[in-house]
């Protein structure tokens, strides 16, 4: 019998729905500071006697985490998808997720996938489509939610693109245009990306541009520019065959083909056309960071590895095991895509590791200056700190205490904020000797902890969030 690693906790499931309890705060939270961070992840691991697989595959929980004041306040709930009631009317998992296969024969595991027990558990990301609040996974079901209450209120009624098979859990949502992008992909014969546009107030959805592929990648987020969507198809592709009449999970259907290398495509936002492709070297990323033009080039910026191997190190049995070293984050590297057509290049922003990386939203689009995200001090540990990025120098800062695993660090402007980077991170970590998690407030630029609150409690690590500032009418 293996021992646990130190962050173990952050895997194990968390039963307990709190209601808005208050905080007991340490240090000083901003007065300024006021509004929602809204979080999701995976927070149950079994369905009756059954157990998850890969972390990616947990039962979804809300967080919120509500400032005001100098007060904070959280609550939680398990989301209401189809794959939560079910498992919990049936005491058993019943739906396909990433790396867990319920279903004793491969028709029933298509059923799960395709289209009957739609893969609804949301708890990639959340995002706010106009007055809608939802949370999502990889598939095009998200479910909407009371910002206030987490309440669900349901699937939205259109959704990204329903004839799509999975759909990004990161779209890029334009809140002042009321418009928001996502990438799809549908699977077939030939596989087909969908780049798709959806307007909040009408809810009309727009096909920008289908692109057809014999090798779909397994495509997490993408980049966006003032005028393209950016897609990077890492050579991590679907066997579609093995998905559609093998058995096996859905990651098993995955493929390493670094003989690919790596595809981008960029589509122009104005009109769907296709304006260059480009194949550049065998990468791998869950996570587009940003991307923008300059001089003739798009340069995308990804939290890039290797290859792919860490989809397999996500295992919750390796997570969970002290034998194993922890999983190494990305680096940050910045793929350059002549708009001429010619030759891709890649540079390494730093040899700090990152992943999980978030920027000042208001520098999406733009050439920018710095990133934040999880790393690691220790490299046997899950993230056990938060690094921040200079692109210019390459150099980091970091933040980090003993016992303490961080998760992805949300950046939070100041008010008449002086330029980029002038505000705050708020991240949740685990506190693994005091078995509790807390929301820790640092200083964007110093890294600096200005405040925590302590939640009685672990919380799981989550994957994403986002910070809904109050609204001042
Ligand atoms: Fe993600």
């Amino acid at each position: 019998m293996s021992s646990s690693s130190p962050s173990a906790a952050g895997f194990e499931s968390l039963e307990r729905e709190t209601d808005g309890e208050s905080l007991d705060v340490e240090g000083t939270i901003p007065e300024w500071l006021s509004g929602r961070l809204l979080r999701t992840g995976p927070a149950k691991f079994e369905g009756g006697d059954d157990t998850y697989n890969h972390w990616f595959d947990g039962l979804a929980m809300l967080h919120r985490f509500g400032l005001r004041d100098g007060d904070v306040s959280y609550r939680n709930r398990f989301l209401q998808s189809g794959a939560f009631e079910d498992a919990t009317a049936e005491e058993r998992i019943v739906r396909s997720e990433f790396g867990t296969d319920p279903c004793r024969s491969i028709f029933g595991r298509i059923m799960s996938f395709f289209s009957q027990k739609p893969v609804d558990n949301g708890n990639v990301n959340v995002a706010a489509y106009g007055d809608a609040y939802v949370s999502m996974t990889e598939t095009p079901f998200p479910i909407a939610f009371d910002p206030d209450t987490l309440k669900t209120l349901g699937p939205v009624p259109a959704t990204e693109n329903p004839d799509a098979d999975m759909s990004t859990a990161h779209p890029f949502v334009d809140r002042d245009a009321g418009r928001a992008i996502n990438v799809t992909l549908a699977f077939g014969r030939t596989s087909s990306y969908g780049v798709v546009e959806r307007d909040f107030a009408s809810g009309d959805r727009r096909l920008l541009r289908e692109i057809e592929t014999d090798d779909p990648s397994y495509l997490h987020s993408f980049g966006v520019t003032d005028e393209y969507v950016v897609l990077a198809g890492f050579p991590l592709v679907f066997d579609t065959m093995a998905l559609l009449f093998r058995s096996g999970t859905f990651a098993d259907a995955l493929e390493w083909k670094p003989e690919l290398g790596t595809r981008f495509w960029a589509v122009r936002r104005s009109d769907g056309e296709l304006a260059g492709q480009w194949r550049g070297p065998a990468r791998f990323g869950f996570h587009h960071v940003n991307a923008f033009e300059v001089d003739g080039e798009l340069q995308v910026d990804v939290a890039a590895y290797d290859d792919a191997t860490i989809v397999d190190d996500l295992y919750l049995d390796r997570l969970r095991s002290a034998d194993t070293t922890g999983p190494p984050a990305g680096h940050l590297e910045r793929f350059h895509l002549p708009l001429d057509g010619s030759s891709v290049d890649v540079s390494r922003c730093s040899d700090t590791r990152i992943e999980l990386p978030r920027i000042d939203d208001r520098r999406a689009t733009r050439d920018y200056r710095y990133v934040w995200g999880g790393g690691q001090r220790n490299p046997d540990n899950f993230i056990d700190q938060i690094v921040r990025i200079d692109i210019d120098s390459g150099d980091a800062e970091t933040w980090h205490q003993p016992g303490c695993y961080p998760g992805e660090p949300v950046f939070v402007e100041r008010p008449d904020a002086a330029g980029e980077a002038d505000g705050v991170l708020l991240t949740v970590v685990l506190d693994a000797e005091r078995d509790s998690s807390f929301l820790a407030v640092l200083d964007a630029e110093s890294l600096d902890e200005v405040g925590r609150a302590r939640v009685p409690h672990h919380i799981p690590f989550q994957f994403h969030g986002n910070f809904y500032p109050e609204e001042t009418s």
